[in-house]
């Protein structure tokens, strides 16, 4: 067990009332949606109100209660509840007005939708890091693109939303930024060596318990990776994500998972094998893969053999897509520049969010085009047979295009 840190100042302390309200992508977007709440420790039971939305008074016997399951998210010094419910039965694409909370203490009514249960054509939004400065410089960003993107579906985080900067400020700061877009906007998340802290006295790390407390996605991953590494699809598309916070050969940090679960290489393992069967049983037109590490790195002095060697090969052999990544902090993208490879899919991309920007090594031979110094979002448009992705500033323009065009045999070209 690890000695509590004492913590004088905290700035986003929990209270009485539910805050950090976030909606996970579910395991079936039709008819199942997933919210999350945290209090402080003395609210000990939670509930979702829920029915079909309108604008009219609500009448009583069109609420459906469902109780939460409540969970001890212990940190520092602090001790909070964390809530969890999943509505399920769900007519398709509706929308839902929600609740949350307890007898005395709940939240506004909130919007939430679900999917169509067949494709049609939507969009999706990819943020990169955030991590520094987060209060300051991640609200815009936020707010930016849902005003520009108002029917995005979803929203994909690649990792580092936080820093590890030991404190559960860190975790104020971004449920701060993303506010009620984090309630109404589904979404998916993959953590980054910045969703780990420091252990005291320890060479090692650990996934903040605030991750497991806050995101409840699909819980269909490898074992002991369950809610890092998971699959999604929404009609149209699978998503995949991948947890690849393991330890490298430059670093001799031990990671942990929880006090006690040390991330082995038997769980790389594990999640390889799961990869390889989630690739092959893809039935949507588009395949994507999330990660927070990079395949190909766009920073000097930075290399990601272990990505390289493992995963790329099932990314390649299994025709994924778009690999969308974070942790270099600059815009980057391109594809695997082996002469010998005729495709130039999948698409590898990096993107920066938050308001801590780097440069790139312009000598990387895999890079097609690249964009330093600009905080921006990414827009993905998905169709039957293109998927465009848009990279855009926080003045709305798009600084990248370009397009992943699908053939009537379901062969894939890259456009730009
Ligand atoms: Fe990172």
């Amino acid at each position: 067990m690890v000695n509590p840190v004492a913590v004088t100042e905290r700035y986003y302390d929990a209270s009485v009332w539910p805050d950090r309200i976030f909606q996970s992508v579910s395991e079936d977007p039709a008819t199942q949606i997933n919210l999350s709440w945290r209090t402080s420790g003395s609210i000990i039971d939670g509930y979702v109100e829920v029915a079909l939305a309108h604008s009219s008074s609500l009448e009583e016997g069109e609420i459906v209660t469902q109780p939460a399951t409540v969970q001890q998210v212990r940190y520092e010094n602090i001790l909070d509840h964390y809530f969890k419910a999943t509505l399920l039965d769900l007519k398709p694409r509706s929308n839902y007005m929600v609740r949350v909370g307890s007898k005395d203490h709940r939240s506004e009514w909130f919007q939430v939708s679900t999917a169509p249960q067949s494709f049609q054509p939507f969009r999706f939004l990819y943020f990169g890091d955030i991590k520094e400065n987060i209060r300051e410089y991640a609200p815009r960003i936020y707010r930016q693109a849902a005003i520009g993107y108002p029917d995005a579906k979803f929203m994909v985080h690649t990792g580092n939303m936080v820093n590890s900067a030991a404190t559960d400020d860190t975790w104020g700061e971004w449920f701060y930024s993303g506010n009620w877009l984090f309630q109404q906007i589904p979404s998916l998340a993959v953590p980054g060596d910045g969703e780990h802290r420091k252990i005291p006295g320890k060479n090692a790390n650990m996934l903040f318990p605030q991750w497991n407390g806050s995101f409840h996605f699909p819980q269909n991953g490898p074992p002991g990776l369950k809610n890092l590494s998971y699959y999604y699809d929404y009609p149209g598309i699978r998503i995949v994500s991948l947890y690849t916070h393991f330890p490298s050969r430059n670093t001799t940090e031990d990671i942990y998972l929880n006090h006690e679960e040390m991330v082995s290489e038997e769980q790389f393992q594990n999640q390889l094998r799961w990869l390889k069967r989630v690739l092959a049983g893809n039935n949507q037109p588009w395949l994507v893969v999330i990660m927070h590490h990079p395949v190909f790195t766009a920073r000097k002095d930075r290399h990601n053999e272990l990505l390289q060697q493992q995963i790329l090969p099932l990314l390649e052999q299994y025709k994924v897509d778009l690999v969308l990544q974070g942790h270099d902090q600059v815009y980057a993208r391109g594809f695997n520049p082996d002469p010998e490879r005729e495709s130039k899919l999948p698409v590898y991309m990096i993107s920066v969010a938050g308001g801590e920007m780097q440069e790139a090594d312009k000598s990387h031979t895999w890079i097609s085009r690249q964009y330093e110094n600009s905080q921006l979002y990414q827009v993905i448009n998905v169709s039957t047979n293109t998927m465009r992705i848009d990279a855009v500033n926080l003045q709305g323009k798009w600084v990248d295009r370009f397009w992943i065009r699908r053939d009537e045999n379901g062969t894939k070209s890259l456009l730009q």
